[in-house]
C-alpha cells in the first residue's frame, strides 16, 4: 500500500465510523422520540378509543355496591365475589368453565334467563360446583357475582338491590318505612315533643289536608319543634319524601 492509499484507507474508516455513530444516536434520539412524542400519545388514545368500544354495552351499577364497602359487614359486590372465588374457574376457563369476557360462550346461558343462571351458580350445575365453591356466599352475593360476570361478558343485567344495603334508594314503602323505625319512630310513635303520632288519624287529618307537599318540605326544612330532616342528616330529600308517605299511609 502507498502512503496515499494508507491515507485513504483512514480516512475511510474514520468517516464509516463517524457515520455507524450518528446512525446509532439518530436510531435512538428516533426511538426516544416516538416513545415519549406524539406518537405515543396517540397510541394512549387509541388505546382509548378501544377500550371505549369493546367495553359492555350498559355496564351496570350494582346498587348495594356502595352500602356494601361502606358497611364491612355488609353483603360483598358481585365483583368482590367474582375476584375472590369464581375468577379461578371463569377468569381462565378452567374446567370447561365459560370464561368471563368471552360473549359467544355465555350467549346461550344468558338465553336461558337470569333467574336459572342464578339458580345453576347457587345449586350447581354439571362441572360447576354449588355456590362455585363459595359456601358462605349468600344467594344476593352469588347473584350479584353472576351480574357482574354477564355484565362483564357484554350483556346489561341488572340487580335489585341486595336488602341488607342500608341506605334505601327508592322512595318504596319500604325504604320509608326503613327510614321512619331509625329516624322518626323516636318522636313520632310515642308523640313526644308534640309530634303527631303514626296511626293517630285525628292528629293528621289537618296535616294531611296541607298536601304531602307542604309536608315533606316541612319534614326536610322542619317546622316549629319538628327539627330539619327529623335529625337524620344523612337522610336525602327521596328518603325523607318516602319517610313521609309511609307515615301519611299509616295514618290514613
Ligand atoms: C371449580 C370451578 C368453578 C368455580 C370456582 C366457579 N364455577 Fe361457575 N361454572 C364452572 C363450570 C365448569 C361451568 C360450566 C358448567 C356446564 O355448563 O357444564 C360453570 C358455569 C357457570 C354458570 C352458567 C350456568 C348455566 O346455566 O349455564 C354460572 C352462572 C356460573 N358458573 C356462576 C359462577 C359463580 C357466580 C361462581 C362464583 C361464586 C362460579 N361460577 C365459580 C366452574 C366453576
Ligand atoms: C325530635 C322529635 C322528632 C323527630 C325525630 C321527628 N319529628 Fe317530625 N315532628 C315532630 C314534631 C314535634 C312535629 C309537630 C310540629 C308542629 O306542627 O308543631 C312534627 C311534625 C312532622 C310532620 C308534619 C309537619 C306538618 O306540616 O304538619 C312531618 C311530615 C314530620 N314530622 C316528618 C318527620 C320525619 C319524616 C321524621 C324522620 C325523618 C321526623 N318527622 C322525625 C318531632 C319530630
Amino acid at each position: 500500500m502507498s502512503q496515499h492509499d494508507r491515507t485513504f484507507a483512514i480516512t475511510f474508516v474514520g468517516v464509516l465510523g463517524f457515520l455507524v455513530v450518528l446512525a446509532v444516536v439518530f436510531y435512538f434520539i428516533a426511538n426516544s422520540v416516538v416513545k415519549t412524542g406524539g406518537s405515543a400519545g396517540e397510541n394512549t388514545q387509541a388505546t382509548q378509543i378501544a377500550d371505549e368500544n369493546i367495553k359492555p354495552v350498559g355496564a351496570v351499577t350494582v346498587a348495594d355496591q356502595s352500602g356494601a364497602s361502606a358497611a364491612s359487614a355488609g353483603p360483598r359486590s358481585g365483583a368482590e365475589v367474582y375476584n375472590a372465588v369464581c375468577m379461578a374457574c371463569h377468569g381462565t376457563g378452567a374446567a370447561g368453565a365459560p370464561k368471563v369476557g368471552d360473549k359467544a360462550a355465555w350467549a346461550p346461558r344468558h338465553a336461558q334467563g337470569i333467574d336459572t343462571l342464578n339458580s345453576n351458580a347457587i345449586n350447581g350445575i354439571r362441572a360447576m360446583p354449588p355456590k362455585g365453591t363459595c359456601g358462605d356466599c349468600s344467594d344476593d352475593e352469588l347473584k350479584g357475582a353472576v351480574a357482574y360476570m354477564l355484565n362483564e361478558s357484554g350483556f346489561k343485567v341488572t340487580v335489585a338491590a341486595a336488602p341488607a344495603a342500608a341506605a334505601p334508594a327508592a322512595a318504596s314503602a319500604d325504604a320509608g318505612k326503613q327510614i321512619y323505625d331509625a329516624s322518626c319512630m323516636a318522636c313520632h310513635s310515642t308523640g313526644a315533643a308534640g309530634a303527631p303520632k303514626v296511626g293517630d288519624k285525628a292528629a293528621w287529618a289537618p296535616r294531611i289536608a296541607q298536601g304531602v307537599d307542604t309536608l315533606v318540605n316541612h319534614a326536610i326544612n322542619g317546622i316549629r319543634a319538628m327539627p330539619p330532616k327529623g335529625t337524620c342528616m344523612s337522610c336525602s330529600d327521596d328518603d325523607l319524601k318516602a319517610a313521609v308517605s309511609y307515615m301519611v299511609n299509616e295514618s290514613k
